[in-house]
């Protein structure tokens, strides 16, 4: 009978004990997420002190004599170079040059693709026959067309190796938050163009890959006449994304046209605006990240007594 008695309160005990432990438990989880919790309601209170606003906004400075000159310094325009920069940091064996060779990809592409453009119709009767033209009439216009088309696949190859190196040196944290979200935004685009380009040929290959591809957005959630949503927002094959992106429910000369004006006018105006920003905000967050800078043991000035 007494065994049976200390047995319920030794039970008893576990049960206080136990649940004492996660009360102590769950007040340590509360002090620890209280300064965050208070940073965040602070966040809401004052947005513009928050970290999020000041990777995306310029901020101001008190003015003193060193932020003034550091305004000049740091300004793109005045300073096209910048006043300083960490030596480590523009290593080859630090960026790999990617993001650099990523930009002279581009350039080189608008260059062939300008010139493409003298001898290319975007039409269902003429683009295959303008084609084999370039590669078997115009002078040098197998050479133009193979320099247009693999810049494309090494820019497609390129762009992810810098973007593999930004995330290897961890350059996606504070302060460069913005800049990669700007950067992600630039690697769709280069994929967009790519996928653009595709069709243009208007050969068997283009046909289909942008066959599969634009089937895919069928199933867009809302937007999609197969996706999740769609059908009960009223989307079909006649007025749903795909549709929107082929000109028409098949792909065809209207499909044709769209690839082409996104190609040549679209996709390329608005990647060099979001390069310009991608370029400006690197001088801005303070030039390529880096790893701390090591100086040579003759750099290093004695201290003064
Ligand atoms: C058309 C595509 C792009 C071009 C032309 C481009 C160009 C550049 C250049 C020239 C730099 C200077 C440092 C370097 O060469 O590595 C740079 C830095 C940077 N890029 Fe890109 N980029 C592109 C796409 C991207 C993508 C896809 C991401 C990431 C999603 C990205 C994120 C960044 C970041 C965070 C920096 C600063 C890195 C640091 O400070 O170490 N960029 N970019």
């Amino acid at each position: 009978m007494a065994d049976e008695k200390d047995t319920q309160t030794d039970a008893k005990d576990t049960q206080s004990n136990g649940k004492g432990r996660v009360a102590g438990v769950i007040e340590k989880v509360k002090e620890q997420i209280r300064p965050k919790l208070n940073q965040d309601l602070e966040g809401l209170r004052q947005p513009q002190k928050t970290q999020l606003y000041k990777s995306i906004f310029r901020v101001k400075h008190e003015e003193t004599p060193r932020s003034r000159s550091l305004s000049v310094l740091s300004n793109v325009f005045l300073h096209l170079h910048p006043a300083r920069i960490n030596r480590d940091a523009v290593r080859y064996s630090y960026t790999w040059g990617m993001g650099g060779i990523t930009f002279y990809l581009f350039v080189v592409l608008t260059f062939t693709g300008v010139l493409l453009m003298f001898y290319y119709h975007p039409t269902k009767i003429q683009a295959f026959r303008d084609i084999l033209y370039l590669e078997h009439d115009v002078p040098y216009g197998k050479l133009l067309r193979n320099m247009h088309r693999w810049g494309a696949h090494l820019m497609v190859l390129t762009v992810w190796l810098h973007m593999f190196r930004v995330f290897l040196t961890g350059s996606y944290k504070k302060p460069r938050e913005f800049n990669w979200c700007v950067g992600v935004i630039l690697l769709v685009l280069t994929l967009l163009l790519s996928f653009t380009g595709y069709l243009l040929p208007d050969d068997q290959l283009g046909f289909w890959a942008v066959t599969v591809g634009t089937n895919m957005a069928r199933a867009t959630p809302l937007l999609g006449s197969e996706g999740p949503l769609g059908p009960q927002l009223g989307m079909t094959a006649y007025n749903d994304v795909r549709f929107a992106l082929l000109g028409g429910s098949i792909v065809d000369s209207n499909a044709l046209l769209r690839a082409y004006i996104w190609h040549c006018i679209g996709i390329p105006v608005i990647a060099s605006t979001f390069m310009i920003v991608h370029f400006w905000r690197v001088r801005k967050d303070g030039g390529i990240s880096g790893p701390s800078p090591v100086m040579l043991a003759k750099e290093i000035k004695p201290e003064r007594p």
